[in-house]
């Protein structure tokens, strides 16, 4: 029970996976196709079977996979795009970088995704796309979302890079919209040993274009056909990220359990908000985050225990420097207050019951109030 804890326990998996990932990976080394070799074909078949989208495209990384969706969209220079501040920047930072506009729409203040009844209000006749975010792994409201985007005529990218594997009125993250868009970052629900990515869609041309976007905008060999980027994710991460769908099926259900044995275990600790969790969806907590006050108070005194913890994200996109001009500093107050008061503690499959216990008393131990 003492020592230092992981934030999250990449070495318990690959303990368990060791094997299947040094033949996965030998097989690579001995075919020597490191680019586009057969397990890039093989895992999207299997990541478009698990989503029930029809293409699965896998690309370099998350941003490269949001990079890709929007410039497969075909928008012009001062477009607008409606998305959460409240969000890793990739999400804002492509759409500044392929000159189009972010206009932040406020987060809901208990499950801190995009709120659907805020959109409409930020829809302007330059407006083309919405891109919420599935934030922690819990999708967002993505019937409302894609029912605004029905009556206006516009796209749904859907930036499920910690919601991989999350279902959603039965369907799955990454297969809600026009485009989804997932990152194999290590640390995510399904993560490779390096960078990774993938763009999922039901619509053929767009899955064609990305396609092409992904190798230099290539429609044959030497054929440039469009703009396009060098976004292919590598063999060797493919089949990192094959082996570790042995045991994925698995690695969701004991994420779930484990989300919902934190939530059991902080019910009755004072100063801890838990995440609002909606009915009709489930959540892989990428990251389990809560709401406290004091919160570096808090983080030290779980440090000084061997217990890491990190802050996704303290300020929120439009509070940075690079994206200020997009919005007023008073906008979206409450992706401003989130911002100030979450705090994710240790996550990943591996955790033991003991550990979360641990966790959770050591974080009761903080926040209790001092005589
Ligand atoms: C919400 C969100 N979007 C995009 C990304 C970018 O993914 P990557 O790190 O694979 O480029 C991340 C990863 O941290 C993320 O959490």
């Amino acid at each position: 029970m003492t020592g230092k804890l992981e934030f999250i326990d990449l070495k318990s998996q690959y303990a368990a996976l060791k094997d299947r990932i040094a033949e996965r990976m030998q097989r690579v080394l001995d075919h020597g196709q490191y680019i586009m070799g057969p397990e890039v074909a093989e895992l999207e078949q299997r990541l478009a079977a698990l989503t029930g989208a029809k293409h699965c495209i896998t690309v370099a990384s998350g941003t490269e996979a949001l990079l890709i969706a929007l410039m497969a969209l075909d928008l012009k220079p001062g477009d607008e795009v409606v998305t959460t501040p409240f969000t890793f920047a990739a999400t804002a930072e492509m759409i500044v970088l392929l000159g189009f506009v972010p206009v932040f729409a406020d987060i809901e203040p208990d499950t801190c995704n995009l709120d659907a009844a805020l959109i409409e209000a930020k829809i302007t006749p330059r407006t083309r796309a919405i891109m919420p975010v599935s934030l922690y792994g819990q999708c967002a409201d993505m019937d409302a979302i894609d029912a605004i985007a029905a009556r206006h005529g516009l796209a749904v990218i859907e930036d499920a890079a910690q919601s991989f594997g999350a279902s959603y009125k039965g369907r799955k993250s990454g297969n809600l919209s026009t485009f989804g868009c997932t990152s194999f970052f290590p640390s995510k629900p399904l993560g490779c040993y390096g960078d990774g990515g993938a763009v999922f869609t039901n619509d053929d041309a767009l899955a064609q274009a990305a396609r092409e976007i992904r190798v230099h905008g290539q429609s044959a060999r030497y054929t440039h056909t469009r703009v396009g980027v060098g976004g292919r994710m590598d063999t060797l991460q493919c089949a990192v990220v094959l082996a570790k769908l042995e045991r994925f099926e698995w690695e969701i259900a004991q994420r779930k359990a484990l989300g919902a044995r934190y939530a059991e275990l902080l019910t009755d600790v004072p100063g801890v908000g838990l995440l609002g969790l909606r009915p009709d969806r489930d959540c892989v907590w990428a990251q389990y985050t809560v709401f406290v006050e004091r919160r570096a108070a808090v983080q030290a005194a779980l440090q000084a225990q061997g217990i890491p913890t990190a802050v996704h994200y303290p300020r929120p996109v439009h509070h940075q420097a690079a994206y200020a001009r997009y919005a007023d500093a008073s906008d979206c107050p409450h992706s401003v207050s989130a911002g100030e008061r979450v705090l994710s503690l240790p996550m990943s499959a591996d955790l033991s019951a003991d550990d979360q216990r641990r966790v959770v008393a050591a974080l009761a131990g903080a926040l209790a109030p001092r005589r």
